[in-house]
């Protein structure tokens, strides 16, 4: 039998999502009450990171501790990998001796032929087109504080980048209206768009689409990878910044979500980071227990 993998929110049924995101509350509940609770015992995770990472890396390393697991740092700068092994061969190698493989990368394609020659699961934990761990935590993160996300409006402010095509696939299997706020020439891929245009709409205009949202999301100008284009971005994202006079477009009760790390002063002013209806600490502490909740479905199965 072929392994499940996540490389997507799409690889989990709408069903699937919402158990997951139930069983994350829970798990969190388990940790904090200190009970000690090793369903991966003697189970490794390899996790590959060709970008950087602090909340991806911690999470999942102090995740598979937690469950009595262990977890493998290999960092692009030190294996075969980054000098130019095939990712079809790493791909055999290192599944055949861990019990699931966690990647960091840049072309999405390259999870996908990773996922294709891997014999365990293979989680996408970022590439350049999609986010799909982060979206755990930040619906996880939405239902703990404010209940079910369903029919809310919610609004990305930003570049149309692997968060925001992450998002729109959350949109789509947990059916809220999703509006994406965007300076010319930095939509969502078209594609993604077109098939879902019923829950995704694209403004120009951040006021107008910050109006009456539940939910204010923002990400970073320049993503990694994109160092060279910083300077000409900040002059296109000109009056795309999450502060106070955008969040008071928002409803009364709207929260405010960034994926971290947040350059305050750019994308989010700092006094939003700091308010009581920013929930980015949850957010990035969400990201152990959502992932705990996704690796016990992919091998506790
Ligand atoms: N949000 C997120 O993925 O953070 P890191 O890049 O620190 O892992
Ligand atoms: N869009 C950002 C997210 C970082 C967690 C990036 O890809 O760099």
């Amino acid at each position: 039998m072929s392994p499940r993998h996540f490389l997507t929110l799409k690889d989990l049924t709408s069903d699937e999502l919402k158990q997951l995101l139930r069983r994350a509350s829970e798990l969190k509940k388990i940790h904090r009450e200190g009970t000690l609770f090793q369903p991966l015992k003697g189970r490794v995770l390899a996790m590959i990171f060709e970008k950087s990472s602090t909340r991806t890396r911690v999470s999942f390393e102090a995740g598979m501790a937690q469950f009595g697991g262990h977890a493998l740092f290999l960092s692009s700068r030190d294996t075969q990998l980054g000098r130019g092994e095939p990712v079809e061969d790493s791909a055999r190698v290192i599944s055949s001796m861990v019990d699931a493989v966690m990647i960091r990368t840049f072309d999405h394609e390259t999870v996908e032929t990773f996922a294709k020659y891997s014999s365990v699961p293979v989680i996408n934990a970022l590439t350049d087109d999609y986010h799909p761990c982060q979206l755990l935590a930040d619906m996880q993160t939405y239902q703990e504080h404010r209940g079910s996300i369903e029919g809310k409006k919610v609004v990305w402010v930003g570049d149309g980048n692997n968060m925001c095509h992450s998002y729109i696939n959350a949109a789509a299997l947990l059916n809220f209206q999703l509006v994406v706020a965007c300076p010319a020439g930095y939509e969502p891929n078209a594609e993604l768009l077109a098939e879902h245009s019923d829950r995704v709409t694209v403004l120009h205009d951040a006021q107008e689409a910050a109006q009456n949202a539940d939910l204010i999301v923002t990400d970073v100008f320049a993503s990694m990878g994109q160092e060279d284009e910083q300077d000409q971005r900040v002059k296109d994202f000109d009056g795309f910044q999450v502060n106070a006079n955008l969040m008071a477009q928002a409803n009364q009760d709207a929260l405010f979500m960034h994926c971290l790390p947040a350059h305050r002063g750019e994308e989010v002013s700092a006094d939003v980071m700091d308010r009581s209806d920013s929930v980015v600490w949850d957010e990035a502490e969400n990201r152990l227990h959502a992932q705990k909740a996704l690796l016990e479905f992919l091998l506790c199965r």
